[in-house]
């Protein structure tokens, strides 16, 4: 029965790149190091404007690292909300939500970019979280989806990260 469902997995996957569509969007590669990989791809068919990469790639021992965001976002920025998720396998081991543009007073120089406009900037990114969080080595997925307003999500990646 499994085999089954695989030859015919197989066989509409092959129909499928034969009709140039994909199913599930490869992922690309973000960054490799001896301490980890990471990979992404976007959680809807279509591709986002965005990529946010991080330097140095490494997590272990470290907390500080210079983060780049290129983003051409579908939507104002005037009230941004950011969540992100962190499993390893089926449980969901950890779960972050935070407002990143209030609409006044941001500390990020994106906030209040109109929809359209192109945003190539850095920002700092510090934290211990790599102390707390028993990372063991293995795959991990962080899903990162950006609201904007009354949370209409414009933005959602979905990162593989290989620990080694
Ligand atoms: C994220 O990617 C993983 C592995 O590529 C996949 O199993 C999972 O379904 C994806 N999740 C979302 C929300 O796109
Ligand atoms: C972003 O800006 C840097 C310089 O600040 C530039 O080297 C780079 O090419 C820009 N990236 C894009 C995609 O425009």
């Amino acid at each position: 029965m499994v085999l089954r469902y695989l030859q015919f997995f197989q066989l509409v996957i092959i129909i499928l790149s034969v009709y140039g569509l994909t199913v599930a969007p490869e992922k690309q590669l973000l960054c490799t190091s001896n301490d980890i990989d990471i990979l992404y791809s976007y959680c809807g068919s279509g591709r986002d404007n965005f990529l946010f990469s991080v330097e140095p790639c490494l997590l272990r021992d470290r907390s500080n690292w210079q983060g780049t965001i290129f983003w051409i976002p579908k939507a104002d920025l005037t009230v941004v909300n950011a969540r992100i998720q962190l499993s390893n396998g089926p449980s969901k081991a950890f779960k972050w939500e935070s407002t990143i543009c209030h609409g006044m007073d941001d500390d990020y120089s994106f906030c209040g970019t109109l929809k359209g406009e192109t945003i190539n900037t850095t920002v700092k990114i510090s934290g211990s979280g790599s102390k707390y969080l028993q990372l063991l080595k293995g795959e991990y997925i962080v899903i990162l989806e950006i609201f904007t307003g009354l949370k209409e999500l414009v933005t959602c990646v979905n990162y593989t990260l290989f620990l080694k």
